[in-house]
């Protein structure tokens, strides 16, 4: 049984906060806008995946770690509303369009998809979502960040290290294979990274300040140049080993630095369980 702690948060997030959350950082910072705004249909449709799961999941331990998966993700995706609903104010009147879109799909892959493919695609987000985490914290990806969105992503990241086993366990329970976790996993990864690039891009071009405080369209091309030097040093050699047949989540230690921060968290937390 894994170490998991389920934290009921209760964040404020500042009317008005601006959605370039890091400053002066536009593109990265609608990145991670379109981040959140994905997870409140990403993250029930982990939820609905896993229960279907547990009808087939005879381990009781595993049956618990699922349990407490499905109740952090629960509680990420309403914190994560909270934050889009005041980004939302800023007024991006085309994300009710993508959004549904994304729900639609989230919905179809629900209903129309095997079991085996819907827990393929969880493990491809939980295993980039171990990888984002590790180099986030290893390279200060939230250094300078809104300190509410910071706590936010951190509280998140936390947690999904936390349960970084639990898909990967289900998938190889109910079903295992190699060669269809690292298709559908990374058709996940594709499917859930283009609808953040489209949003993060029309956010982007929303935003009247390209132009003029964030330097146009060669200042921009710079940002994102100097962005893409640490992800290939630090992030890929992590997303790549996820792709091979050895890997496996429990290779993976929880550092006495991400441990302290999952105690501030707990602390902070208005409930634990
Ligand atoms: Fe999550
Ligand atoms: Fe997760």
């Amino acid at each position: 049984m894994q170490d998991i702690t389920v934290r009921q948060m209760d964040f404020q997030f500042p009317d008005g906060m601006d959605p370039v959350v890091i400053p002066g950082e536009p593109e990265q910072s609608y990145g991670i806008v379109g981040l959140s705004l994905l997870l409140p249909y990403l993250e029930p449709y982990l939820i609905r995946t896993m229960k279907e799961a547990k009808k087939v999941v005879t381990d009781p331990e595993l049956r618990a770690d699922l349990e407490k998966f499905s109740a952090q993700e629960g509680q990420h995706y309403q914190q994560h509303i909270r934050f889009n609903n005041v980004i939302r104010e800023w007024g991006f009147p085309r994300l009710e369009e993508f959004e549904n879109e994304l729900d639609a799909d989230y919905r179809r892959f629900s209903e129309t998809k095997s079991l085996r493919w819907n827990l393929a695609y969880a493990e491809g987000f939980e295993a980039f979502t171990t990888a984002g985490a590790r180099f986030s914290f290893e390279t200060g990806g939230n250094d300078g960040m809104h300190p509410a969105a910071a706590d936010l992503f951190a509280w998140h990241l936390i947690e999904e290290f936390e349960h970084r086993t639990v898909a990967f366990d289900v998938y190889a329970h109910v079903c295992g294979s190699y060669p269809y976790r690292l298709l559908v996993g990374t058709y996940g990864q594709w499917h859930m990274g283009r609808w953040i690039g489209r949003v993060a891009r029309y956010m982007t071009q929303q935003d009247e300040r390209m132009e003029t405080e964030y330097g146009g369209v060669e200042a921009s091309k710079a940002r994102r140049r100097a962005q893409l030097a640490p992800m290939r040093k630090h992030l890929l050699p992590k997303l790549l080993r996820t792709y091979l047949p050895s890997y496996t989540p429990h290779d993976i230690e929880m550092t006495r630095e991400l441990k302290l921060m999952a105690k501030h968290y707990s602390r902070m937390a208005v409930r634990t369980s």
